[in-house]
């Protein structure tokens, strides 16, 4: 479902203000939440109060350049502005069908009081659910080349708490860690989004919006006071943060603030900060489930190379198009189709137009149009991007004359140029080059070892999906993710933007393959992960044939992946969620837990008006993730709206439902209370 973009604007109030105050203040719509900007002797400060309690105490912004003195004061205030914005907008696909923002802006016009009498711009802007901070350098004289090396921004909690976080990205290059579980005051380093609860139990979440022509930031805890964290942008080679002209306007620094964990995952605020769609013709653009010889190749099953396993075929693309087209799967994604995975690790790049011999692309294209499957096009381009670069306009022009509507990429290993990481300015902005260029062949993209999501596909919404943190791939070759993973991810990573986790797997121990690798949870949790773990392009992982006769396939073949609602019934960080989503009529309903087992309730008045039928899957007799994860038990039932659904979660389990409306023909289904004791039995249907 494709959906034009509306937007409404309604500047309810402003005002200007030219006195020489020291402090300004602004609230939140609702008032809950109060920040102030002050002069502290000259330096900008800002405090955020939560119901009138400490949050962030008076914290520092400024920069320091290469070039240049430091721009942290002595400023004098010589404008402040405030305006009221509301507006509801319609993204193109996503978690419902429409956003509604409204927030108070403050924006202060500072100028130093000695000479060079620099200006700078602060931008404040406060929502129900957060504060937002960007700073903008205007053109002025004598100022511009800036080469930023470091940025001052600080955030002084108030109050100690439990965070869940990986170490600042620029040490490792990568996100794809395992969460620590620590007290704020015992975090060294930390990739954003930075999650926390306080011991007053305020839900938080550091992060950025709209990161365009600048370094990604990372906290580093300051070593002076426990509770205090300082931006600290991904360098250039040689240092420095950010190399630009004025004007420069930063990313938004953002504070989401909740009172539950479910408030994180309501939040829209990273979307709200960003520009409107800027594609006019967004009918391209197509949520989608996939499949692909992925995970085989993950297993040995296959091999990228060309060779006796080789996965990308012609043979196994005709048996995976035909397998996509029998069972509402859009999309099939073939990686290892081209030449020079053989040169992997030797500094060669892939050739991205050079199809192997034994992978007919044309024949492969035609096949897939007729039967109406998509091709998820594949660029790995081992981090050498210099050579993609130099590929990007004919590699993009070759999968759109093949009608290709979908690429992932990957950037795996060292950035070449060396020196550059993942996350630098100069990365950011090649990141930004290829949606700009896959969007020029209309081509929307999934990408691997990404730049961290800022809510840029509210711009770009052909920016689909994306990795950008441990996947389900880890399980293939590693110790794997344990149980709790996946119930921290939707608060820490996926707060940034959907992510492509690769979920689905049926074969939980996929013993023929690899036998001291598996997959740390029940099967009935991988469905739900599929819902829970929100992405419009969404991969079922396993293997066509661990489908093909399952009863729990169903699932996959109904589910959507484009939402006209989306409701967080039960949330809890490390421990448990459950989301409902909407298309239509129908709601899809996921729900996981950590090792421990649970029992739930979900309402079903809250969801519905009518009577239903609840397709459930769920964790059948004694299953648990370790011991006997593939226990499955599947279910149809009938439910009235006041009803509930009753049902147990094992360790390291799952319950996936759908929930579609009644007809004549299910009136001799099961009532819904028989659920419970189904599960236990596993009385099929
Ligand atoms: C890492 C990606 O995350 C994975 O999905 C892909 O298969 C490999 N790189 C090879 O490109
Ligand atoms: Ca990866």
């Amino acid at each position: 479902m494709n959906r034009w973009f509306i937007l409404v604007v309604i500047a309810i109030a402003a005002c200007s203000t030219e006195k020489k105050l020291t402090r300004q203040e602004i609230t939140s719509p609702d008032t809950r939440i109060q920040f102030a900007l002050i002069l502290d002797q000259g330096m900008p400060k800002y405090t955020v109060h939560v119901d009138g309690e400490p949050l962030i105490k008076p914290s520092a912004l400024g920069f320091q350049f290469r070039n240049q003195s430091e721009l942290s004061g002595s400023f004098e205030l010589i404008k402040s502005d405030t305006l009221e914005l509301e507006e509801t907008w319609e993204p193109v696909w996503g978690q419902e069908n429409s956003i509604h923002s409204h927030s108070n802006l403050l924006s202060v016009k500072l100028k130093e009081l000695s000479s060079p009498q620099r200006q700078l711009i602060l931008h404040f802007r406060l929502f129900n659910d957060g504060v937002a901070i960007r700073y903008e350098i205007p053109v002025q004289e004598g100022l511009d080349s800036l080469f930023i090396t470091n940025e001052l921004t600080e955030f002084q909690f108030a109050e100690n708490g439990k965070a869940w976080w990986i170490p600042g990205a620029h040490k490792f290059d990568t996100y794809e860690k395992l969460h620590n579980k620590s007290l704020l005051s015992e975090v060294d380093s930390a990739n954003t989004p930075f999650t926390f609860v306080t011991e007053k139990n305020r839900y938080v979440s550091i992060h950025e919006a709209n990161l365009t022509s600048y370094a990604g930031m990372t906290l580093k805890r300051s070593d002076e006071d426990s509770l205090t964290f300082l931006s600290a942008l991904v360098p250039w080679p040689d240092g420095d943060k950010v190399k630009t002209t004025a004007p420069l306007k930063s990313p938004w620094r953002t504070i989401t603030i909740g009172e539950s964990a479910a408030d994180l995952l309501r939040s829209r605020m990273i979307l709200n900060l960003n520009e409107p769609n800027k594609l006019t013709d967004v009918s391209w653009i197509k949520p989608m489930k996939y499949i692909g010889m992925w995970w085989g190749i993950h297993i040995n099953k296959y091999t990228w190379v060309q060779g006796d396993r080789h996965g990308a075929t012609t043979e196994n693309a005709r048996d995976y198009i035909d397998f996509a087209a029998d069972n509402n799967i859009q999309g099939v994604l073939f990686e290892g189709w081209n030449k020079g995975w053989e040169r992997w690790g030797q500094d060669d790049a892939l050739e991205l137009t050079k199809p192997y011999d034994d992978f007919d692309i044309d024949w492969i294209s035609n096949y897939a149009r007729e039967k109406g499957v998509s091709l998820i096009g594949h660029h790995e381009t081992t981090a050498n991007v210099i050579s993609y670069e130099q590929q990007l306009e004919t590699a993009y022009a070759y999968y759109s004359k093949l009608g290709v509507p979908a690429v992932k990429t990957g950037y795996v290993g060292d950035i070449k140029p060396p020196g550059q990481l993942h996350y630098g300015q100069w990365m950011v902005e090649h990141y930004r080059r290829v949606i700009e260029m896959a969007a020029k062949y209309q081509i929307s993209l999934d990408v691997h070892e990404p730049i961290k999501g800022t809510g840029i596909e509210r711009t770009w919404p052909n920016m689909m999906t994306r990795e950008g943190a441990r996947g389900l791939e880890y399980n293939a070759w590693s110790e794997g993710n344990p149980p709790n993973h996946t119930t921290i991810l939707p608060f820490t990573r996926l707060l940034a933007g959907p992510m492509d986790y690769t979920p689905g797997i049926f074969d939980i121990t996929f013993e023929r393959y690899k036998k001291e690798n598996r997959v740390h949870t029940t099967l009935a949790k991988q469905l739900a992960l599929m819902v829970v773990l929100y992405s419009p392009v969404q991969m079922a992982a396993d293997l066509p044939e661990n489908y093909a006769n399952h009863p729990a396939f169903q699932f996959i073949r109904d589910l959507v992946t484009d939402w006209d609602e989306t409701r967080i019934l039960r949330a809890e960080i490390g421990e448990e969620v459950t989301i409902a989503r909407r298309q239509g009529d129908e709601w899809f309903i996921g729900s996981i837990t950590n090792e421990r087992p649970r029992e739930l309730e979900i309402l079903l008045s809250i969801l519905v008006n009518r009577n239903m039928v609840a397709e459930c899957y769920v964790d059948g007799p004694a299953a648990h993730w370790d011991s006997n994860p593939t226990s499955v038990h599947v279910g149809y039932y009938l439910a009235t709206q006041m009803d509930k659904i009753r049902i147990n979660l094992a360790s390291g389990g799952g319950f996936a439902v759908r929930l579609r409306p009644a007809t004549p023909a299910d009136r001799e289904l099961p009532h819904i209370s028989k659920l419970i004791q189904d599960q236990k039995e596993m009385r099929n249907k």
